[in-house]
């Protein structure tokens, strides 16, 4: 591998390839990169920011925030909203979309993201990350809430960045994925994972087994058969890991394999819940990564990619990974409808 590529350097190669003008996506680019070096640089340095604990509000959605979760937000507004790269953003932490202020010139990219996901985590020092995805807007109208919901395969970049022992950018534009590493010392994403796979096999698994009595039969058979190790219908012994975030975990995934599962249960259809994990800017993004990478992303009816999203917090079932897991399960959903 070339040494010392940065994530400035990759994106001029690498772009020069790709049909059209790709200056104002690599500019976005860049800014997601800032604005993620911003925020890699307070959740490292914790209560010493003062951005640890609860905000004290509630979302859209009904969860509490945390005070780094509108932090998050708040940075990422700040990096993109004058640059005149996008449209509009769209994001977990609001209500609606945010529109560019009319001082500001409109770019042509929606910017859709989860500031901080794995916000549990981040009292206890935990892995946690944001989640973005990029698709364009069809005309130079100011977008509107509508204009956001575009299938998965609409996305032109998506990308996520891992806050842990090292923070890692990690981006698709529709050919391969390539992870970077933050050098603190340069102050820049550093190209260390070029071509990162999604082994086909694997034999670890990643829920919250907490929700077991909650799960649907399809999702007990498949845990059932896991925990029966060697002896059971699949035949090999696995492990479970859940990091609490789904960018620990999908990181994890994306570095050796595993399937990574938020289901449908029957307490999610007893509140008319359609999943936990939101389509827009978790299961999306997260979807195209796993995809490129040769991985797999379904509910267990349908491929995440494909589905016509209706509301910009819609939620779906989750089950992605190494292929020959996830197809495991979606054939177990199939023989049971
Ligand atoms: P967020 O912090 O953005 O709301 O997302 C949390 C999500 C996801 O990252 C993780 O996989 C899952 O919620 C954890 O949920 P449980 O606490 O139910 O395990
Ligand atoms: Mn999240
Ligand atoms: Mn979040």
């Amino acid at each position: 591998m070339q040494q010392g590529v940065t994530l400035d350097q990759f994106l001029e190669t690498h772009m020069a390839q790709l049909p059209g003008d790709q200056a104002d996506l690599r500019g976005l680019l860049a800014d997601i990169a800032k604005a993620c070096i911003e925020l890699s640089d307070l959740v490292r340095r914790g209560e010493l920011a003062g951005v640890l604990g609860a905000a004290g509000k509630e979302n859209v959605q009904g969860e509490d925030q945390k005070k780094l979760d509108i932090i998050a937000n708040d940075v990422f507004i700040e990096m993109t909203e004058s640059t005149g790269r996008v449209a509009g953003l769209a994001s977990e932490e609001m209500d609606n979309h945010y529109p560019i202020p009319e001082q500001h010139q409109r770019g042509k990219y929606l910017l859709t993201f989860d500031p901080l996901d794995g916000s549990s985590n981040i009292d206890v020092n935990g892995a946690t990350g944001t989640i973005f995805s990029i698709t364009e807007h069809s005309d130079t109208n100011a977008p509107s809430d509508n204009d956001f919901l575009q299938s998965g395969r609409k996305q032109v970049c998506a990308g996520y960045c891992l806050y842990s022992s090292a923070s890692m950018l990690v981006i698709t534009l529709g050919s391969g994925v390539a992870g970077f590493t933050l050098d603190n010392a340069k102050n820049a994403f550093v190209l260390t994972h070029p071509n990162m796979q999604v082994p086909t096999a694997t034999n670890e698994f990643a829920i919250n087994a907490a929700y077991s009595e909650h799960w649907q039969a399809p999702v007990k058979r498949y845990i059932n058969e896991c925990v029966a190790g060697k002896a059971g219908p699949i035949g090999k012994s696995f492990n479970m890991r859940w990091a609490g975030s789904m960018v620990g975990d999908i990181h994890r995934i994306l570095c050796r394999g595993g399937i990574f599962m938020y289901p449908l249960d029957e307490r999610m259809i007893k509140d008319g819940k359609q999943g936990k994990l939101r389509l827009l800017y978790e299961a999306n993004p997260m979807g195209m990564l796993i995809e490129q990478a040769g991985g797999m992303a379904h509910t267990g009816l349908v491929s995440i990619m494909d589905i016509e999203p209706d509301n910009l917090h819609q939620r779906v079932p989750v089950i992605m990974g190494s292929t020959e897991e996830v197809e495991r399960v979606v054939a177990y959903h199939q023989s049971s409808t």
